[in-house]
């Protein structure tokens, strides 16, 4: 295993729902044995560490994020021992695993909630968040706009509302509880001491409420989540917390702390909806202005960046105009349209044209931050808008062209699989993309592979490119001496750019033509939505 303390970095990691992988005992559900024997595959695309989406016991009206069992695995994926064999086959190939931690809330069927509904003088009471009346708290916001009405939900047998942040099947914990506390440092070691390399930690905003406030972001929920990082700082300081704040950069901020007393890495949410509104108006404004307007991290963090993942194309983080536009551009039919939010796969979302798919991946493992691939986007899987709720961007992983796509020798699988003409399983599969060269898992894995030989991608300082157009996305990435350049062309015409340099010798990283250049000045002449990534050897330096 890399024993770098800050190895968090240099990973490029990979989300996967394990439901949705592979089945290995024929049930029509992926399984926990599937996605260890998909390991070599995961490995050859070139990731490094795993986040599985929750893997728990739970009643499944959140997929998972209802939780009613912190010490177990959901039967549909296995046993503990399973999960131990997995991480066991993790490690045996470097890779590592982080889960889903769900804090915040647990199932209504968790049996805390259970025994604390039924009874005023239980300790598990306590558990949760009371009131006689449904309108504490009035301020804060309600996230599942489309689906939910209020934070408060009426318990017939507790006799009072209980908090809820989310479904109503999901009651909030009360953090203000010192016993929930400890509880939930207690599921945290279980999982350490199984061997987990880290979590992703949900919802954390959320955990406490204050009258008069959002209830998001509070100190004390930064004073709690500081106690969670100091106990893996004493018992285990080579694990990693990944913080799932879906806010803006200066209120994600916080959440590093001083670099080693809260979160090794935060989600950047603002930038991704910005990459989509760059490449769609040829345009790198947006873009450049959530940058400008994201402030230096401590030395020890990291952003994780994304295009992708299993929830909406959250739209929670743009102005009520940019969210009509994207809207509009993005999720012409009102069935792709979800809370604040698009239900739709990157493929999808950019007309599976190949070129801007490239593009925006391009930016993925370019940009500052460790880059999030979302499972089956690596082929350009595409999405089933009819299915409820997030659904339709969690169907079964498609391998190859057999039946159910090689994902399962059931006859029926847990969500239908993708079988239209565009994005069917015959044509968007693992096995021809592996055999095919220049297909799209070839090139992603290419640019994987072009990332870690630089280290100055996930540690090198990022600065504009003056590129005298605002069509190209270029910018620097510089570490040490190492010099990288990157140039995306936004648009949909052909751009010619020129930068100023002196020196002697530039690499094209990707392995394409090298630039032309006279006097010191380089000339491109980028292709719509061509992307390059130049190395400038140590002996140049560049102009601005
Ligand atoms: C997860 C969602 C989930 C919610 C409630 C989110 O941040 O990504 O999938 O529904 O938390 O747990």
């Amino acid at each position: 295993m890399m024993n770098d303390s800050l190895w968090y970095k240099d990973v490029v990691f990979y989300e996967v729902n394990v439901r949705a992988f592979y089945d290995s005992n024929g049930d029509g559900y992926g399984d926990l044995r599937g996605l260890m024997s998909k390991l070599d595959y995961l490995k050859e695309l070139g990731v490094d560490c795993l986040w599985l989406l929750p893997i728990y016991p739970s009643p499944l009206k959140d997929d998972g994020y209802d939780i009613a069992d912190y010490y177990n695995i959901h039967p549909d994926y296995g046993t503990l021992d399973d999960f131990k064999a997995l991480l066991d086959a993790a490690h045996q190939r470097d890779m590592r695993v982080i889960t889903d931690l769900v804090l915040n809330h647990t199932s209504d069927q968790h049996p805390w909630f259970q025994a604390a509904r039924k009874d005023k003088n239980s300790v598990y009471r306590e558990y949760y968040v009371w009131s006689d009346s449904d309108q504490m708290f009035s301020e804060a916001r309600i996230i599942f706009l489309d689906s939910v009405e209020s934070n408060w939900t009426w318990d017939e047998e507790a006799g009072q509302y209980y908090w809820h942040r989310f479904y109503a099947s999901q009651p909030d914990l009360n953090f203000d509880n010192p016993a929930v506390q400890d509880e939930i440092l207690k599921v945290i070691a279980f999982w350490l001491d199984l061997g987990v390399d880290g979590f992703r930690a949900d919802a954390v905003p959320y955990l406490i409420e204050r009258e008069g406030t959002n209830c998001e972001n509070l100190p004390e929920t930064h004073a709690y989540l500081k106690k969670i990082r100091e106990y893996l700082n004493e018992n285990y300081p080579d694990r990693i917390l990944l913080a799932e704040a879906n806010q803006w950069p200066e209120e994600v901020l916080p959440y590093f702390g001083d670099g080693t007393d809260e979160f090794h890495m935060g989600f950047h949410f603002p930038v991704m909806p910005r990459l989509f509104m760059s490449i769609r108006k040829g345009d790198r404004s947006a873009l450049q202005w959530i940058l400008d307007h994201t402030p230096p991290i401590p030395e020890t963090n990291q952003w994780c960046i994304f295009l992708r993942n299993h929830d909406e194309l959250t739209l929670e983080m743009v102005t009520p105009e940019e969210r009509e536009w994207l809207w509009k551009e993005y999720a012409p039919e009102p069935r792709m349209r979800l809370n604040q939010g698009i239900r739709r796969r990157l493929a999808p979302l950019l007309d599976n044209d190949r070129r801007k798919i490239e593009l925006l991946n391009s930016m993925l493992f370019t940009l500052p931050g460790s880059p999030i691939i979302y499972y089956g986007d690596e082929i350009g899987m595409g999405d089933n808008i009819w299915l409820e709720d997030r659904n339709g961007v969690r169907t079964p992983m498609q391998w190859n062209q057999s039946m159910n796509a090689g994902f399962s020798r059931n006859e029926t699988t847990y969500a239908p699989l993708i079988d239209d003409d565009v994005y069917g399983y015959h044509r968007v599969n693992v096995e021809t993309q592996m055999q095919t060269p220049g297909s799209l898992w070839q090139t992603i894995k290419g640019m994987i592979s072009v990332r870690k030989g630089e280290p100055a991608f996930s540690r090198g300082d990022f600065e504009w490119l003056d590129c005298n157009t605002r069509a190209v996305a270029g910018y620097v990435r510089n570490l040490g001496g190492e010099r990288l350049i990157i140039l995306n062309n936004l648009s949909d015409q052909v751009q010619t750019i020129s930068c100023g340099m002196h020196g002697q010798n530039l690499i094209d990283l990707l392995h394409r033509d090298t630039p032309s250049f006279q006097k010191g000045q380089i000339e491109f002449q980028l292709q719509p939505y061509e992307y390059r990534w130049l190395k400038v050897q140590a002996l140049w330096e560049l102009l601005y």
